[in-house]
């Protein structure tokens, strides 16, 4: 059993949650899928979805505990790469995720779950998330989403692809299928394990 509860939408740092729990980060291009990921993983509807990219543009927070494990917070960020709102959704968008890094690596974030599309490995603007993620410092698993919409073949080469650019395992999940949620929550529980480290101060 999991319980899942949604705790608040932020549009800056003063309405991030106070409570001090560990934190884990779904970040990726909008329409991507964390919304779907985060009621997959937690087995029920906690964070609106849709077929248009777009709808999360808030920093959505969910307590999330695991049966017999301690709490944390699941974090549903807004996604990039969405043309609608042009410009100002694009500042709105760097605004929100920079203040969300700016306040939360080292003292609550455990992890980033950066997902892409799996029939798409490879995009501009993931690479450069990846990148950025990287620069910051923060722990990155990489997760290809949607991947009961691939071929076999495909499916061999994207990941190996993903693989190759990332140097490191790159998971492969579908919400339809349920492929992939039981090694992600395995993923999951290793980042969550890990020490936190404050910026400006290596772990000894
Ligand atoms: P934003 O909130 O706009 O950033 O998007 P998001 O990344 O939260 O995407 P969301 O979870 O809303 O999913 C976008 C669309 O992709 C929805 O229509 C989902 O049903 C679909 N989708 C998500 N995951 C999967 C998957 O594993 N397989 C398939 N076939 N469709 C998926
Ligand atoms: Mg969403």
């Amino acid at each position: 059993m999991i319980v899942a509860e949604f705790i608040t939408s932020a549009i800056d740092a003063a309405g991030f949650p106070k409570e001090r729990l560990r934190e884990l980060a779904c970040v990726g291009r909008s329409n991507v899928g964390k919304s779907s990921l985060i009621n997959a993983l937690v087995g029920r509807k906690v964070a609106r979805t849709s077929a248009a990219p777009g709808k999360t543009r808030l920093a959505n927070f969910y307590r999330v505990t695991p049966d017999g494990r301690s709490a944390f917070h699941l974090v549903d960020l807004p996604g990039y790469g969405y043309a609608r709102g042009g410009e100002a959704a694009a500042r709105e968008f760097e605004a929100l995720t920079g203040a969300y890094f700016g306040a939360r690596s080292g003292m609550f974030l455990a992890g980033v779950l950066l997902l892409v599309d799996g029939r798409h490995p490879g995009l501009e603007s993931d690479r450069q998330a990846w990148n950025w993620l990287q620069h910051l410092g923060v722990t990155c698993h990489v997760v290809a989403t949607k991947v009961d919409k691939l071929s076999r073949t495909n499916r061999v080469r994207h990941l190996k692809e993903l693989e190759r650019l990332h140097e490191a395992p790159v998971g492969a999940v579908s919400v339809q299928t349920g492929e992939g949620l039981k090694e992600l929550w395995k993923t999951i529980d290793t980042l969550l394990r890990q020490p936190l480290t404050e910026p400006g101060h290596p772990p000894r």
